[in-house]
């Protein structure tokens, strides 16, 4: 067991408001000394959170990114850090397994097979067991608990078992299939059971409330009205539990500081110096996920080279994918993929020192992220399926020249919210192909009128508003069951 401390143990006591999720916003990677290195947590949960941590001095307990590391207690930027210990068997079954070889494909409408293994459930249990019994030590009495994403779908029930004194909240941050789906998981009830220990069960999208309600319907029998779930409990009162849409969204301040910063926006110019200023840049920025659609988009934009409607000298797509899940099969077989579908395309039309797809399997800092978003001609999100997506709304912010194209996927939580994008169903290849040509061409005029009406949107719907309508919201649900 390695034992790090970060800056020193809190002196905090107990949180009268705490935040759970499977990461914390710190990751630590291991070197080959075995000295420990600290980065910013991947995806956009974390992005999501973390303005809201930093503005409501609250607890964040969570996983630092490595097996068998044990922290004691600390404080960044005014937030106490806990850290929950996974062994290297949980990081295989209860991560790698069941949270994404089983749920993530499952609740992503099985674009990837899920796989059932007994063995992988045991080990969900016991760690959110795990993360429930930390969560129970560090809550005053009468805390608020909000419990994230499907890595911790127990811990609501658990938390409700050891401390009934506590508001649970819980938020799931990627979709929530539909009953035809969902029905084949063989702990079905148990994962329902344990959302309904919480007081308010958010979502991202409306049809993802629709998909819950029905299931809580059929698989469990309760009575539903409206979003109103009646919980039966033998002896006692029964319970009532909400379910509603909360769209998660970006800090819109945060992002307007990062662009205003003259390094931003020279590392913007030079980006398009470095890809030799092309006439078109096209961006996509997404972590390595086969949720993202990144072969259907190679494959469009291979077509489109290959019928001529796209110069590939006068063309780049910048193609960021962020490492990510790196042990689990499917990823390693996107990846190979991926890198064979780029390679093919670079050897067919690139030329010495031009290359119609940049390729860059890394993760930016935030700065990076935004001067690429600031470069960019198109942009394209287009996964297959995306619980909401923060690219979307983060490139829509960072646009405060009202310039630039946002082609967004119709299975995006953000396609909602962002009507004036131009959609595509990125599994229909050729509508892909249309529509990343429309983009392409669109007018000046067309192009602002779009990027305007979706940053007001994104500015009127930001992150501070979606942490303080769910908590109005989880404070309300108690009041009145
Ligand atoms: C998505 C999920 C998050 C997750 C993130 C990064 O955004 O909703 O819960 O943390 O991806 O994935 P990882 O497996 O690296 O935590």
């Amino acid at each position: 067991m390695k034992n790090t401390d970060l800056s020193g143990i809190s002196t905090f006591g107990p949180s009268t408001m705490i935040v759970v999720s499977n990461r914390l916003p710190v990751d630590a990677t291991e070197n080959e000394d075995g000295s420990i290195s600290w980065g910013l947590a991947p995806g956009g949960l974390v992005t999501a959170l973390e303005p809201f941590m930093r503005e409501n001095a609250s607890t964040w307990v969570g996983w630092a990114g490595i097996s068998d590391l044990v922290l004691a207690p600390f404080e960044r930027d005014g937030v106490k850090l806990v850290s929950v210990t996974l062994s290297e068997n949980d990081v295989e079954l209860f991560y790698e397994g069941f949270s994404n070889d089983t749920l993530w494909p499952l609740y992503h409408d099985v674009i990837e097979a899920p796989s059932y293994h007994r063995a992988w459930w045991e080990v969900y249990r016991s760690v959110n067991q795990k993360f429930a019994d930390v969560v129970a030590a560090e809550a005053a009495e009468g805390a608020t608990v909000w419990v994230h994403d499907y890595q911790l779908q127990l811990v609501p029930q658990m938390l409700r078992e050891l401390r009934p004194d506590l508001t649970i909240g819980f938020f799931l941050h990627i979709p929530f299939p539909a009953y035809g789906l969902f029905s084949q998981l063989p702990w079905r009830r148990q994962i329902i059971e344990g959302l309904l220990g919480a007081d308010l069960v958010g979502f991202q999208r409306a049809q993802d409330v629709d998909n819950f309600l029905r299931i809580v319907r059929r698989i469990m029998a309760y009575k539903v009205i409206g979003g109103h779930v009646t919980v039966p409990s033998r002896g006692e009162e029964n319970r009532y539990v909400v379910a509603r849409n909360f769209p998660i969204s970006i800090s819109y301040p945060d992002i307007q500081k990062l662009i205003k910063d003259p390094a931003v926006i020279a590392r913007s110019r030079e980006i398009r110096e470095s890809i030799g200023n092309p006439k078109i840049m096209i961006l996509g920025a997404d972590r390595l996920d086969y949720t993202k659609g990144f072969l259907h988009r190679l494959k469009a934009y291979d077509e489109l080279l290959s019928d001529g409607d796209l110069d590939p000298t006068e063309v780049v797509m910048v193609m960021v994918a962020s490492p990510s899940r790196e042990r689990v099969d499917s990823y390693i077989k996107l990846r190979d993929d991926v890198e064979l579908a780029v390679g093919r395309i670079n050897g067919q039309y690139g030329e010495l020192g031009h290359y119609p797809v940049v390729y860059l399997h890394h993760n930016y800092p935030r700065e990076e992220m935004m001067a690429l978003f600031l470069a960019a001609d198109v942009m394209l999100v287009t996964p297959l399926r995306d619980g909401m997506n923060l690219v979307a709304k983060e490139f829509v912010a960072a646009r405060s020249d009202g310039d630039g194209v946002l082609v967004l996927s119709e299975f995006a939580g953000a396609f909602d919210e962002l009507k004036a994008a131009v959609a595509v169903n990125p599994h229909d290849i050729d509508d892909l192909k249309k529509q990343i040509l429309r983009a392409k061409d669109m007018a000046p005029a067309e192009r602002r009128q779009r990027m305007l009406s979706m940053r007001r949107r994104v500015r009127e719907h930001d992150v501070e508003k979606w942490s303080r309508d769910f908590l109005k919201a989880l404070a309300h649900t108690n009041r009145v069951s």
